[in-house]
């Protein structure tokens, strides 16, 4: 939420704060901004995406080679020029961009309104740039400013600065938001994320909470905000291409994130499959597997996408290992006191690792006494770092604000984790070996599946127009449903629910006419007659139905306006499966009615704000 970027080195700034702000675009583009210093401080900033400022700085470019940049997703104050980052003192000497909420901006802005300080915007930010400059005019030393300035606030932030003052430094901190140095050859590239640093360097050092850096040409110094003790960081290599964070030919990010998936649940598998053992090996757990075995109750936590990812191993862990599972919202966990012993294990699953409702969960958890894990996808992520043992699901970067890969990358891991439970606990290796073999040519049916696109893209014409869906599944395919309507929802704008099929008669049958299309997860497993009783009360009040039924499934047929086909798999990983046709129709549908996929109003990626 809010991409931050920052350069000091021996070229010109603004190109590659640019380039940079164009890599992190997907974490909000309500405005963008940079701020270069010269012998003076220039700012350019507009609302809108990154595209309006790059016209900007092609018609009045700006010179120097130090400099901060940002794209902005609001929280305080409307998208407009003016509440646009950077955000600068009263006469224009420091610049400074922030990603989060400064939650005592109020008091302090009273204060030093009190004191006869001024302001320009509505934003929590420029609060902090005022502050800044006050700590400036009492101690003429910019870092020290920086740094009793944000001793005083109270909230999340990723923050970088710069300022005439001190015209050879570049200035960061964070607190609950991600920041990220990349050290180049005399030069440092400072970002919110790896995306922006990777086709300069590999070599990066993450902050961690309540650690700032003092940046110059060719050395750095992190420390302690709280007592300015350095703290020593080590550097680590950013495993991914550049090619991986580009759209390599495809039309949308999110369309080559949904046919990357065979590739990635083959990554979230590779070398995970013991069939010697007829078992699953997971390196991140080994430490932990045994106390996991015997958990008295998992508590998984997490946000969106990854919570119904959560969901479907509720049924997975419990259905194959017997171990008790509670699935919840981060925020709601979080807030609602809950009750936690050392006997319990909290799972955590973000594709981001920078949730903060995910993080705030999870400190709340382990505060209380509880082991954490993580099911994380992106590598030495806040949460990857701040939980006791964990999984990676090796996605590879998901840039799509909406999740598909990483959502069945998660769904595969869960996946794992289950098997290896249950052959710990109750599973024959026998039954282990069936599943390695269903799961061994699960990838190839995933590539199958997306190879049928153009019947999901024809069927999505007829439903361009229609202002509801009601997407319905039962059992492991319940979650599935919401998850369908989720993606439909966050990039067409249709307003859509899921809901397990049964329950419909409980309430949303009432929606149900000659209007209504209805998703229904059709498998044929231990519920497929109960879901065809479900589509025939559908139909009995003239609703439209669209089935995903398992291939040779002909008696669906005259049930159903249109029925698209998937191979079937084991019921347990037929999410995997049955999940993609919803992806599939929810890219072409929001395609078709002209709605920008990759960047879908009001959202951004990683969401790092409560
Ligand atoms: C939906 C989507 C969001 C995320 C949610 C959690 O397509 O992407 O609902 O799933 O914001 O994000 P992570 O998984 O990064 O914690």
């Amino acid at each position: 939420m809010c991409g931050i970027v920052g350069y000091i080195g021996e070229r010109e700034a603004s190109s590659i704060l640019l380039n940079g702000l164009k890599h992190l675009e997907y974490r909000g583009y309500d405005s963008a901004g940079v701020a270069v210093i010269n012998s003076e401080l220039t700012v350019k900033k507009k609302a809108g995406k990154v595209s309006g400022l790059d016209i900007l700085l092609q018609t009045d470019p700006v010179i120097g080679k130090v400099g901060i940049g940002h794209t902005r997703w609001a929280t305080h104050g409307a998208p407009t020029d003016l509440n646009a980052h950077p955000h600068t003192d009263s006469d224009n000497n420091i610049a400074l961009i922030h990603n989060g909420i400064i939650e005592n901006y109020a008091a302090l802005k009273k204060k030093l309104a009190a004191d006869g300080c001024s302001f320009k915007s509505e934003t929590d930010t420029e609060v902090l740039v005022v502050l800044i400059r006050a700590f400036y005019d009492e101690f003429g030393n910019m870092a020290k400013a920086f740094r009793y300035a944000l001793k005083q606030v109270v909230g999340a932030y990723g923050i970088a600065m710069v300022s005439t003052f001190d015209p050879d430094r570049l200035f960061v901190a964070r607190n609950g938001s991600p920041l990220a140095i990349g050290i180049g050859d005399r030069e440092f590239i400072v970002a919110s994320d790896a995306s922006a640093i990777v086709q300069h360097t590999r070599q990066v050092v993450y902050l961690d909470d309540g650690e700032m850096a003092v940046i110059e040409r060719d050395r750095y110094v992190t420390k302690r905000i709280d007592d300015d003790t350095p703290v020593d960081k080590e550097v680590e290599e950013v495993v991914f291409d550049l090619a991986e964070i580009e759209k390599g030919g495809y039309n949308h990010f999110m369309l080559k994130e949904i046919f990357e998936q065979p590739e990635a649940i083959r990554n979230a598998m590779r070398g995970r499959l013991d069939l010697e053992a007829s078992t699953v090996r997971l390196g991140g757990l080994m430490n932990v597997i045994d106390r996991l075995r015997d958990a008295k109750r998992l508590i998984i936590i997490a946000c969106g996408t990854s919570f119904h990812a959560g969901l479907v191993g509720e049924y997975l862990i419990e259905g194959l290992a017997g171990i008790p599972v509670e699935v919840e919202y981060a925020s709601e966990f979080r807030y609602r006191d809950p009750i936690i012993t050392k006997e319990d294990i909290v799972i955590a699953i973000s594709q981001s690792g920078e949730t903060i409702d995910t993080l705030a969960a999870l400190r709340e958890a382990r505060n209380r006494g509880a082991m954490t894990l993580g099911i994380v996808n992106v590598v030495s992520s806040s949460i990857a770092r701040q939980t006791d043992a964990g999984v990676y699901s090796h996605a590879g970067p998901e840039i799509g604000v909406a999740s598909t890969k990483a959502f069945t990358s998660q769904l595969m891991v869960l996946a794992l984790m289950a098997v290896k439970l249950a052959r710990m606990k109750r599973m024959s290796a026998s039954e282990g070996r069936t599943i390695l073999k269903a799961l061994h040519e699960l990838p190839e049916k995933v590539e199958y599946t997306l190879s049928r696109h153009e019947q999901v893209k024809e069927i999505s014409r007829a439903y361009a127009e229609v202002p509801n869906f009601l997407y319905l599944g039962r059992g492991y395919n319940y979650p599935v449903a919401l998850e369908g309507a989720l993606k439909l929802k966050e990039i067409s704008y249709i307003h859509a629910e899921g809901y397990p099929a049964a329950e419909m008669k409980h309430g949303p049958i009432a929606l149900i006419d000659k209007n209504m299309p209805v998703v229904f997860i059709a498998p044929q497993d231990a519920v497929y007659d109960k879901v065809i009783s479900n589509i025939e009360e559908v139909r009995a009040r003239n609703g439209r139905v669209i089935a995903i039924a398992n291939e040779g499934n002909r008696q669906i047929e005259p049930l159903a306006e249109h029925v698209i086909y998937v191979p079937e798999t084991l019921p347990f990983l037929s999410p995997i499966i049955n999940v993609l046709p919803l992806q599939l129709l929810s890219y072409y549908v929001a395609v078709d009615r002209g709605c920008n996929v990759d960047q879908p109003r009001n959202l951004a990626k990683s969401v790092t704000v409560e």
